[in-house]
């Protein structure tokens, strides 16, 4: 692995740590925390999700000065040395809010428009998911290694929505995972539903509307263990809006790609 990488990769897995041990003090404090809503009702945040992208930031920062900086809550901050780092503070804030343990912290690098590092920390759970290109997956240090002969049928796949997706299509991509045989599942972290297509416990995940730092960190732990990923462009503006997001399996891609269109 370079140099380059590899203190990056250090660094990601230490602020992903730092950070989800600061959003679980929120966490663990929430009736304190003011909700606020974003573009609609469904989108919320609250401090604790601008708090943890500020820690995040000055550490990479101060670490790689030259770096880019794409975080969900305060937008992109343009670098000079070709790396950029994706981040979500906490994806599946409106489980956070609600109490509920599927949030979870989200940092990619990109270069080059791929992702080459991708970590999510877990608190509630205590699972650190750590990937770099071609150096595979791990959960809590151990390989992890997607099932290729795996297909929908008796296997649970992850879907997610929000108010960019009709809720007919909604309904639509429930029937058709449930059509093959499959069982639906949405634990409302799409970053986490996607580590856990890393960890074999789904067998694929599919959101018609997702932005970047929902999903590049995932997509690098889900290709390192040999699951398969529908490009998303990282080019310039492309970097800012959202496309289908589709990670899965080898022996599943055929039916996810069917009901998700693509
Ligand atoms: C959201 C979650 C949710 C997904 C949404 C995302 P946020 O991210 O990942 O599961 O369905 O599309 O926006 O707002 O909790 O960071
Ligand atoms: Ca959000
Ligand atoms: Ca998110
Ligand atoms: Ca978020």
């Amino acid at each position: 692995m370079s140099d380059d990488i590899s203190r990056r990769l250090a660094l990601a897995e230490q602020a992903a740590r730092e950070a989800g041990a600061k959003a679980l003090e929120y966490f663990n404090h929430r009736d304190q925390l003011v909700i606020e809503t974003k573009r609609d009702a469904q989108d919320v945040v609250s401090i604790a999700d601008r708090e943890v992208e500020l820690l995040i930031n000055g550490q990479i920062a101060r670490a790689f000065p030259d770096d880019g900086f794409l975080g969900e809550e305060f937008g992109l901050q343009a670098g000079s040395s070709g790396f950029t780092w994706v981040v979500d503070p906490i994806d599946g804030t409106s489980p956070f809010v609600n109490g509920m343990p599927n949030w979870c912290v989200s940092i990619a690098v990109i270069h080059q428009g791929e992702p080459v590092i991708g970590v999510i920390m877990a608190p509630c759970q205590q699972e650190c998911f750590v990937s770099a290109r071609g150096q595979g997956a791990t959960l809590n240090g151990k390989p992890l290694h997607v099932d290729p002969s795996r297909t929908m049928q008796n296997h649970v796949t992850g879907f997610g929505a929000n108010s960019y997706v009709t809720p007919e299509r909604v309904g639509e991509i429930a029937a058709g995972i449930t059509a093959v045989g499959g069982n639906f599942f949405r634990n409302g972290s799409g970053a986490m539903m996607l580590a856990w297509v890393a960890a074999g416990r789904l067998v694929g995940y599919y959101e018609p509307y997702m932005h970047a730092w929902d999903c590049l960190a995932g997509y690098c732990l889900v290709n390192e263990a040999g699951g398969w990923t529908h490009a998303f462009n990282t080019d310039g503006e492309a970097l800012l809006r959202g496309a289908p997001v589709l990670a899965v399996a080898p022996g599943a891609k055929a039916d996810l790609l069917k009901i998700a269109r693509l």
